[in-house]
């Protein structure tokens, strides 16, 4: 996957990075930043998804599609879709271009609007990347759980950055038996689950 990536989807790739470093240094306010993950969380989560069994992968928190770059080369070469949700209209626009530019919108689907609402829509759930607000992470993920596959994964990210703020969340995750879950230190710090 990763010695495939074509030129486009580099291209948009390094564009968002950079719009991205500088919305972190410029003072950009938070609903207008992007707040992508960096590169090596892009890796890990398409290779997550790439070894995720039969089912639709599923993304809570678009922004500007970047981490939506990455999950498109595990689509591609699984021959499934990503459906992506995103809430703010500044960021569907952008992400649109990104999928337009990108030439990945046959595996990218983009639902608008409130996740939480439109999530109770899909089932068959094999993976899902959970990188939204940190208020709605646990409402999130008690939608997800009961529309995943047997060994679905689900990755949410933030959880060393925002550790304080998703302690309880975190805290219930390790000890929920309907998953297996793990804290991987890497990029922002990643709980990953495997449904039972
Ligand atoms: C941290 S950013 C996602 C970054 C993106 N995953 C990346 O790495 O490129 C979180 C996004 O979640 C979106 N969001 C917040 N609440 C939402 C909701 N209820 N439904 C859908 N999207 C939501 C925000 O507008 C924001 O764009």
């Amino acid at each position: 996957m990763f010695h495939t990536i074509t030129p486009e989807i580099q291209k948009r790739m390094d564009y968002l990075y950079e719009l991205d470093q500088k919305d972190r240094k410029d003072g950009t306010a938070k609903l207008k930043r992007l707040r992508q993950i960096p590169p090596e969380t892009g890796k890990f989560i398409s290779l997550l998804f790439a070894s995720s069994p039969e089912g639709i992968g599923v993304e809570i928190g678009t922004s500007a599609g970047y981490s939506t770059l990455w999950l498109s080369l595990a689509a591609k070469e699984l021959n499934r879709k990503i459906y992506t949700f995103e809430l703010l209209e500044e960021k569907i626009k952008l992400a649109k271009e990104t999928f337009n530019q990108a030439e990945i919108e046959e595996v990218v689907k983009l639902v608008e609007g409130d996740a939480l609402k439109n999530i109770e829509k899909y089932n068959n759930i094999s993976f899902c990347f959970l990188d939204t607000e940190k208020e709605i992470y646990e409402e999130c993920y008690e939608k997800l759980i009961p529309r995943s596959v047997k060994c679905g994964i689900l990755v949410a990210d933030n959880i060393t950055s925002h550790y304080d703020a998703l302690k309880p969340f975190i805290e219930k995750l390790l000890e929920d038996s309907r998953v297996d879950a793990l804290v991987v230190p890497i990029g922002k710090g990643e709980l990953v689950c495997r449904v039972l």
